[in-house]
């Protein structure tokens, strides 16, 4: 039966560390994935939480099963790290799980969605995360597009963004990007999100907000400025939250779904269908990611030791935006300042995909299809390199 199968094509952003692996130039420069990269280009674990991690190992009597929904600890502790330490005058609104990753809260939510509506269809961002079409696009939703990014000018489609938004059908799902934009980097201002805040609340459409990157573009509050501003002018909401980058545990797979509903009841039905659902998908969540990011957001000491380390890799990934734009103008003789209004890891470089294999296999600069790339990856030492190489091909 399993020969009825075909290859697939690499995934477009996972392919790019795949080709980067194989080549063996000393020179090759890697912006394809989106993990934070110190000084030294390595992608670290964060000192508060190797602490916590060792600390919650040395206290860990048991591994038995939690439940699908996961460590109630860490729901709370990352439910109100994003929607505020108040969840947004909300508490007994809310229904929370623990999923694998941000990837599991999406596909979480996903499922919750199809199981509220068969065949409701989820409006994304044109573009959106390389992964988002087939992860909601498999678990049953079918995918709409709304404007977002003019790449021809390298600024935000608002107006058409809100007037698309204005006229969908009560009770479409809305994929928002709550901060750092993937892949473009760009977002909105608070005036900006209020006015889509407006908008969802007058049509009645339910946002779901993907929370990848929350303290990696200015600080944790400012970016979760849109989530709170969203949860104060509309019934319900989704937020998938991912502590891969803002933890450094990428691999742990930690991640939580928050669902705002309408009253107490609905968030005990929901929180109900969650567990369901789950069971269904993973039965349980992983538990080490979550453990250690609950024993280090309940210590003080961590937490804080924590939230300067963040601020540094925000800082620095701002202090490489500046970097890049100016060597980058300066090599290409066009103007890339557009690249320090962004937040985030990504902006996407407005390359041609032929442009983008040019880089790579010319220059040994690495990224994805689209043009985009992480900022993190660039350093003061490649910075040089890699602008002369990008604005060589940017000739051809
Ligand atoms: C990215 O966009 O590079 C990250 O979210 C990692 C991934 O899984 O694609």
């Amino acid at each position: 039966m399993l020969e009825t199968l075909t290859r697939v094509p690499p995934d477009p952003i996972l392919g790019v560390s795949a080709a980067f692996q194989k080549d063996e130039s000393p020179d090759k420069v890697d912006l394809g994935v989106g993990v934070y990269k110190d000084e030294a280009g390595k992608t670290p674990v964060p000192r508060a939480v190797k602490r916590a991690e060792q600390e919650m190992l040395a206290a860990q009597s048991s591994k038995t099963y939690l439940s699908p929904i996961g460590n109630p600890g860490f729901n709370a502790q990352v439910a109100a790290l994003t929607l505020g330490s108040d969840l947004a005058g909300r508490k007994s609104d809310l229904a929370l799980a623990q999923t694998p990753g941000g990837s599991g809260a999406l596909r979480l939510g996903a499922a919750l969605l199809v199981a509220a509506k068969p065949g409701a269809a989820i409006h994304v961002s044109d573009p959106t995360w390389a992964n988002h079409i087939p992860l909601l696009g498999n678990a049953g939703l079918q995918i709409e597009k709304y404007p977002y990014y003019n790449a021809s000018t390298n600024t935000l489609e608002f107006e058409r963004m809100l007037s698309t938004l204005d006229a969908l059908p009560a009770g479409s799902p809305v994929l928002l990007h709550a901060c750092c934009h993937n892949p473009t980097g760009q977002d909105l201002d608070v005036g900006q999100w209020t006015a889509v805040a407006e908008v969802l609340a007058r049509r009645r459409l339910l946002p779901f907000l993907d929370m990848a990157y929350q303290g990696l573009g200015e600080d944790l509050d400012r970016d979760a400025a849109s989530i709170r501003i969203i949860a104060r002018a509309v019934p319900e909401l989704l937020v998938a939250v991912s502590c891969s980058k803002n933890f450094g545990i990428y691999r742990e797979r930690t991640g939580l779904l928050a669902v705002l509903t309408a009253g107490s009841e609905p968030a005990s039905i929901v929180s109900g269908q969650l567990g369901r659902l789950a069971r269904t998908l993973w039965s349980m969540p992983p538990d080490h990611g979550a453990a250690v990011v609950d024993r280090l957001l309940s210590q003080p000491d961590l937490r804080q030791d924590w939230m300067t380390e963040l601020q540094h890799m925000a800082h620095r990934i701002n202090f490489l935006r500046t970097l890049l734009a100016d060597r980058l103008s300066a090599a290409s003789g066009r103007d890339f300042g557009w690249i320090k209004r962004q937040r985030g890891m990504f902006s996407r470089l407005p390359l041609a995909p032929e442009q983008v294999i040019l880089a790579r296999d010319a220059h040994h600069v690495y990224m994805a299809p689209d043009g985009r790339i992480n900022i993190a990856g660039i350093s003061p030492a490649n910075v040089e390199r890699v602008a002369a190489g990008l604005a060589e091909v940017m000739k051809q």
